[in-house]
């Protein structure tokens, strides 16, 4: 009679060798001769459950405090990250130890002495049949069910986040805009300035700003930009004073329209009111005017990225500009309402 294959197996507690026995004859003699360690059915084939863990919840929590954090604050992102990090480690540590998976037991000189014995005994001395630890079948089903899980999740989340966060983080960038020659700026008057930040995009980009000739400071010209974004909820400022229409100069997309003398601005909304400095001076808004940053190329005046300003001091090319992180209409920038809504929108 042909005898089959029973490969060699060594235990994961204690490392010493048995034989896995499929020839019902041979396993029961040998099992009364030899001095092999005998099967225990209730300390090998015990099914692997893992007992209850708070590992996935500080995991779980470690990925909330992350994607708060990436709206909120790079460090609050990084601290989530890092409690993601330690909680996943102890997590997978925990399924991993007790299972043979962790480390290899080192196997016994005398253990595989005998079980070389045994395997030359029953007439099998090729030692492709002596065999790595021992793997439970439920490990396995549990690990790869929780890999397989892991794939098909990042899958379909990956690109779903992407999608979403993904924006608020390109460098969209704002290109700097002509808005016209230095000459059509007159010195310490206000000039209404409407312009396309992305022409491509048509109407729906075009921006007004108050542009203030300031004169020179430091042996460099200096302009104030403001825009005409209302600083309660948005509504479009206009200048408390006339404007001197018949003075209009139009190119391309631009249009500069002169202002005759005004005293400040005024939102039609909700009669929001602010100084010629762009402070707010009564009604709802919550802070001054945006500002846009300018530079000047080739004796052109171009308009760059925008800014939110809580206050300013002084007037003028000495005025002292109290600049923030653009923010959104109603949105404080600084003092205690800032701290009681932190969260903005990535915009
Ligand atoms: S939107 Fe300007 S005061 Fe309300």
């Amino acid at each position: 009679m042909g005898s089959l294959r029973f490969p060699l197996q060594r235990t994961a507690r204690s490392g010493r060798v048995r034989v896995a026995c499929y020839d019902v004859d041979r396993c029961l003699s040998r099992a009364l001769e030899s001095p092999l360690e005998p099967l225990n059915p209730s300390q090998d084939d015990h099914p692997h459950v893992p007992g209850p863990s708070l590992w996935p919840v500080g995991f779980a929590i470690g990925i909330v405090v992350l994607l708060v954090g990436i709206i909120i604050s790079w460090w609050v992102a990084g601290l989530g990250a890092l409690v993601a990090l330690v909680f996943a480690f102890l997590w997978v540590r925990d399924l991993t130890t007790g299972t043979g998976l962790a480390e290899a037991p080192a196997v016994e000189p005398e253990s595989a002495a005998t079980a070389a014995a045994a395997a030359r005994a029953d007439g099998h001395e090729d030692e492709s049949y002596a065999t790595e630890d021992r793997y439970p079948r439920s490990t396995f089903l549990e690990l790869s069910t929780i890999g397989v899980g892991a794939v098909i999740g990042g899958i379909v989340t990956l690109p779903v986040l992407g999608f979403m966060i993904g924006p608020a983080f390109l460098k969209q960038g704002v290109k700097d805009t002509d808005i016209g020659p230095l000459n059509d700026y007159p010195e310490g008057k206000f000039v209404v300035a409407t312009f396309r930040v992305q022409p491509s995009q048509g109407e729906v980009s075009a921006r007004s700003a108050f542009v203030r000739n300031n004169g020179q400071l430091n042996g460099q010209p200096s302009f104030t930009i403001i825009s005409n974004h209302c600083a309660h909820l948005g509504c479009p400022v206009q200048p408390n004073g006339p404007l001197d229409v018949k003075g209009t100069k139009q190119f391309g997309d631009v249009r500069l329209v002169p202002t005759v003398s005004i005293a400040g601005f005024g939102c039609p909304c909700h009669g929001g009111q602010y100084d010629t400095e762009g402070n707010r001076t009564a009604g709802p808004p919550v802070r001054a005017l945006d500002r846009y940053s300018f530079s000047i190329k080739n004796g052109r005046l171009f308009v760059g990225a925008p800014f939110s300003v809580s206050h300013v001091d002084g007037t003028g090319a000495n005025a002292q500009i109290h600049k923030w992180t653009y923010a959104f209409p109603g949105e404080h920038v600084d003092g205690l309402e800032s701290w009681l809504y932190p969260i903005q929108p990535p915009h």
